[in-house]
């Protein structure tokens, strides 16, 4: 059956993409206790925490953050940019401008990261960066700032944007000297599951 898949995508995406294959196999709901669920959680935080992640979910100054081995401490992206409203600095200079909409890795020690989507900010409600545990958690479980997600439709959008070579994509292989989030994309989805099978449980 994953071979089939392959089969299909190879059919539609260029040679030598970037495509994560994985699987979203929830577990029955009500049969993880909380614990568990907030160990899960737990993890899933490390993830969506990491700056491979974090850089991309900010607030509403639409100003995205950088971070790496050229700049070990988490800052503002240099050279000026500002996403705007529009999130994709449509307003002045659109985020595709350097970082191309293309499947080959950015290996080169400063190359701009590119995926196989347009590259832009995640919405201003689904902010991640500088907030707590607590308020990460929140947010991912409530759908009016989720876009509108079941804790199934969270994790099937990490498989489908893997799929399409996506921003989820690039954070577990970003390429170059850039460090991973932590983990691999299937053991996430697997984290994302569990913690919504014992009902989305946040820490205090
Ligand atoms: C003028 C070119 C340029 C533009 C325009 C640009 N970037 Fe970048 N961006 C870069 C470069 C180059 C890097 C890599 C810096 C490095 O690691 O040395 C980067 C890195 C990043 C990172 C780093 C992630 C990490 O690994 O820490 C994020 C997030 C990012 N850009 C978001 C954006 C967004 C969102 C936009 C549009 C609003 C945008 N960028 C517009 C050149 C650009
Ligand atoms: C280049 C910027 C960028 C990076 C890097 C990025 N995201 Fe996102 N993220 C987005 C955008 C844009 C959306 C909105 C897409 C949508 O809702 O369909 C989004 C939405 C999401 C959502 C939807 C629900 C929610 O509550 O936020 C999840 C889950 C998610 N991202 C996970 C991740 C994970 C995990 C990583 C790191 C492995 C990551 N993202 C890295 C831009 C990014």
């Amino acid at each position: 059956m994953i071979r089939a898949a392959l089969v299909m995508l190879s059919l539609v995406l260029p040679a030598g993409a970037e495509v994560t294959t994985s699987v979203v196999a929830p577990p029955q709901e009500g049969s993880v206790s909380r614990e568990d669920g907030l160990a899960a959680w737990d993890r899933v935080h490390a993830v969506v925490s990491h700056p491979r992640c974090a850089n991309c979910h900010v607030g509403a100054d639409n100003i995205p953050m950088w971070s790496g081995p050229e700049y070990p401490q988490t800052g503002p992206h240099g050279m000026n940019i500002d996403a705007g409203d529009s999130r994709i600095g449509a307003e002045t200079l659109p985020c595709a401008t350097c970082h191309v909409t293309s499947s080959a890795p950015a290996n080169g020690p400063n190359d701009a990261p590119a995926a196989m989507i347009d590259w832009q900010l995640a919405p201003v409600d689904m902010i991640w960066f500088g907030q707590s545990s607590a308020q990460i958690c929140a947010q991912m479980s409530d759908p009016a700032r989720n876009g509108g997600r079941d804790w199934i439709q969270l994790a099937e959008h990490l498989r489908d944007d893997a799929a399409h070579g996506g921003f989820v994509a690039w954070g577990f292989a970003p390429g170059g000297a850039r460090q991973p989030a932590p983990g691999d994309l299937q053991s996430h989805i697997d984290d994302v599951l569990k913690w919504g099978a014992a009902g989305q449980p946040c820490p205090e």
